[in-house]
């Protein structure tokens, strides 16, 4: 948990830096809309997630129930009232949260189309970015043309926890390849703890290393297993990037996207 007197890297901040630092955090990747996937069946979990968040010092929160992927096909107007209602909520009780609409969408045919045609939803309903979901065990014949395309036609695909997927583990350069045709990659907060699971650890580190990694996100569903926290894995990413660029992770960069625009 974030302490109050110190930064999501653990250090001690000036009465300016604990202003600056303590309400900036932004998670793009998290299940937190009731009854519409695999995350919390009531509003009143969803609401529990968000306070353990917001005690974290996460101030925006982008929802990214399952979609497009044959179980989930929620749709755009479902995610966009459960996000309206779950706002309502915050407020009525008090938590200082932003909820946002978007959704981890599964890698098939016709995405492009779905996406201009609004049935799967982008990242804040701004038609420019995806979070985008390949299958756990393989990446798909044409992966990298299926992403060019995507790119071709303005739409930006986030790599939905690519440390979790055993081809980008086996061969990690698989993401440098995404990522020079315009993928951004998102990993996840929990696979940089030292409990994680170690393929999923090394990937991250090496994706880190590498510069390839543009997002931490939770992917939090409930409070056993991955709860939205942040400020673990952004320590544990500063001492592999640096602090400024950690923080980037999940500050500047989440910022950039909910606002419609692109990183670097
Ligand atoms: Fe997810």
């Amino acid at each position: 948990m974030l302490k109050k007197d110190s930064d999501i890297t653990g250090t001690k901040l000036t009465s300016y830096e604990k202003y600056y630092n303590n309400f900036l955090m932004i998670d793009i990747h998290t299940h937190i809309l009731p009854s519409i996937d695999d995350g919390p069946e009531t509003i009143e979990e969803s609401i529990e997630l968000c306070k353990v968040a917001a005690s974290d010092g996460i101030k925006k929160i982008v929802a990214t129930p399952h979609s497009n992927n044959g179980v989930y096909e929620p749709k755009s107007s479902e995610i966009i009232k459960a996000v309206d209602a779950l706002n309502t909520q915050l407020v009525v009780q008090q938590i200082d949260i932003d909820i946002f609409p978007g959704a981890e969408i599964h890698i098939s045919e016709g995405l492009v189309e779905s996406v201009k045609n609004g049935d799967v939803l982008t990242i804040n309903n701004g038609g420019k970015f995806i979070l985008l979901e390949f299958p756990f065990v393989f990446i798909p014949p044409g992966s990298d043309k299926f992403v060019f395309n995507l790119k071709a036609n303005g739409i930006i695909p986030i790599i939905a926890h690519a440390e979790r997927i055993s081809a980008f583990q086996r061969k990690p350069e698989l993401v440098e390849q995404m990522v020079t045709i315009g993928a951004r990659v998102q990993i996840n907060a929990n696979c940089l703890s030292k409990r994680a699971d170690r393929g999923e650890r090394k990937c991250a580190e090496w994706l880190l290393k590498k510069k390839l990694v543009h997002f931490i996100a939770s992917d939090t569903h409930s409070l056993r297993g991955r709860p939205p926290i942040l400020s673990e894995a952004v320590g544990c990413a500063s001492r592999i990037v640096g602090k400024e660029e950690a923080r980037a992770l999940v500050c500047r960069n989440p910022e950039q996207i909910i606002n419609g625009l692109d990183i670097c």
